[in-house]
């Protein structure tokens, strides 16, 4: 089994037939939620929808859907085409297993449903436009999946195949509405770059990487793109973040226009984080926003930079401090791109890793513990692991908080000290190594704030950061250069920085702090 699987989309898409498909393939029981629930009522759906209203059923479902994961055998289930409505129902889905929209257009699910009652939402008018209607309002929550999977015209033996293998993949899923994406996480993944860009990238590849990814990743991805039929304009920066410039986005955006291309290109970035952010900016501008893709090579680019929408580029005054919200259509994080990534880029990217994890839980602090070794050998379990954990933390982030108001600000964990570490050295020391150092400046913090565990806290990750072969050394960099790039962090207001300061794995405070009292507390 490959974990739950429930089945979502409009009534007459076929869940209850795909799901008995599916459950005899895997020799498991399926489950019906609206039959369960009618069975624990003792009585119909449609009687339940005109006693008690369909705010009242979708609660019905909530509470049956959690029952369900509660009794903890994980199966197949075709959820009502409503469940989904609810947003806490359509967000435990997701996180407990695959959620799968099947989908079917207006006319033919008004075909398939011709003649069959029992549909409450259906009485009140001419079947194809009631449903029309109902796909359009619920476009959003049905994008929201692991997969939308196409059923007009097809076998359900053949959409219950494509339903179990997106199950063994288990994407990981942005849900933000009609611009959801996934992030899809395996060695190999990347072969599958063509048929995503024949999905996603109607137009012409803008391919962004730099001199020390282009061979082999790049020259294999535009292999994969011409492949498919796109035509690829190449872009290959000069490695480094001292290049992180708008010189670098200008590169991009000229060669785009060269060519010609028009609104319906998109601009693919298969490199680590400083192409990334700068191809996602250049795709937000270039001729007012084309369509956006990531392949992350390196490991900090895979669990963190190229999830989340965040792009732009450094300036004299500090780091990101120009750039946009944009959003990919999907990441696919290769595994395999990793084997050539140099030891240090692997230790630097281990840094963030630990930043998710501390943000994350208890248990994910103590995973990396015990994998420590396993993760700097770069050996596959541990690292596909590790890249689970924080791409769904920086997914359940994003998808609460997508353009930093509040909750996202989490994320800059060990960043505010550590961009200024990284500034200050005019960026000789990587980003990773600087957020090793940035955590445990944070630590420090939350001792001068008068939390008695934070020295406890500050050894455990120092113990980490050097079993990865990061840095430790704070001291040395807190030196007059480093606080007055604190000073420059964008995250101010009203003179205040949002420090965000650690507690025991899985929970973080933040709190204005000005940078006078940032260096007072830094001691
Ligand atoms: N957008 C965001 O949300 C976000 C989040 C975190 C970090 N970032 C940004 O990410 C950047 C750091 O990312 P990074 O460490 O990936 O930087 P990077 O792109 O400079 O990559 C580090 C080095 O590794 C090399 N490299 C990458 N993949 C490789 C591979 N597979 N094989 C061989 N060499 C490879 C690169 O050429 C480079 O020399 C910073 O600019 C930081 O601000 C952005």
């Amino acid at each position: 089994m490959s974990g739950w699987i429930f089945l979502s989309g409009m009534m007459g898409t076929g869940k209850s037939t795909v799901a008995r498909q599916l459950a005899a393939q895997l020799g498991v029981e399926p489950v019906d939620l609206d039959a369960r629930i009618a069975a624990r009522a003792g009585t119909s759906i449609p009687e339940i929808f005109r006693a008690e209203g369909e705010e009242a059923f979708r609660r019905l479902e909530a509470e049956e859907a959690r029952a369900l994961l509660d009794e903890g055998r994980p199966t197949v289930v075709a959820l009502g085409g409503g469940t989904v409505t609810r947003d806490d129902t359509r967000r435990m889905l997701l996180r407990h297993g695959t959620l799968i929209t099947l989908s079917a257009p207006a006319e033919e699910l008004a075909r398939r449903l011709a003649g069959t009652t029992g549909r409450p939402l259906l009485e009140s008018g001419e079947s194809a436009q009631i449903l029309a209607d109902l796909l359009e309002e619920r476009a959003a929550v049905y994008a929201e999946c692991h997969a939308e999977v196409r059923t007009e015209g097809r076998d359900p033996a053949a959409v219950a195949r494509e339903v179990l293998a997106v199950a063994r993949r288990r994407p990981i899923v942005v849900p933000l509405g009609r611009r959801t994406y996934r992030v899809e996480i395996g060695a190999g993944v990347l072969a599958t770059l063509g048929s995503r860009l024949q999905r996603h990238v109607p137009g012409a590849v803008v391919l962004v990487t730099d001199e020390n990814v282009h061979r082999p990743w790049a020259a294999r991805a535009i292999e994969h793109a011409e492949e498919a039929g796109r035509k690829v304009v190449p872009v290959v920066l000069t490695p480094g973040e001292a290049h992180k410039t708008i010189a670098a986005v200008e590169a991009i955006w000229d060669a785009a226009l060269d060519a010609g291309v028009d609104r319906r290109a998109g601009v693919l970035a298969v490199a680590g984080g400083v192409p990334g952010d700068l191809a996602g900016f250049a795709a937000a501008t270039l001729l007012r926003g084309v369509r956006f893709a990531q392949v992350p090579t390196s490991l900090l680019a895979m669990v963190d930079s190229s999830v989340g929408g965040k792009t732009g580029f450094d300036r004299p005054q500090g780091k990101n401090l120009v750039g946009a919200f944009h959003q990919p259509e999907f990441v696919l994080v290769d595994v395999d791109t990793l084997a050539t990534l140099p030891d240090e880029e692997m230790s630097a990217g281990l840094a963030e890793v630990l930043k998710a994890a501390w943000l994350e839980s208890e248990e994910a602090v103590a995973g990396l513990e015990r994998d420590a070794a396993a993760l700097r050998a770069k050996e596959p379990a541990a690292v596909e692991r590790a890249i689970r954990m924080a791409v769904q933390l920086k997914a359940d982030v994003v998808a609460e908080d997508e353009r930093e108001a509040g909750t996202r600000m989490v994320l800059n964990l060990g960043h505010t000290i550590g961009h200024a570490i990284e500034a200050a050295s005019d960026f000789t020391i990587r980003h990773g190594e600087a957020v090793g150092l940035g955590l445990l400046a944070a630590f420090r913090i939350a001792a001068g704030l008068g939390d008695p565990d934070a020295p406890l806290h500050e050894r455990r990750c120092e113990r980490l950061l050097r079993a990865f072969g990061l840095p430790t050394d704070l001291d040395r960099h807190l030196d007059e250069r480093t606080l007055a790039f604190v000073g420059a962090d964008k995250k101010r207001a009203a003179g205040k920085v949002r420090f965000v300061v650690p507690g025991p794995p899985g929970r973080v405070e933040r709190v204005p702090l000005t940078p006078e009292r940032i260096r007072a507390l830094l001691g």
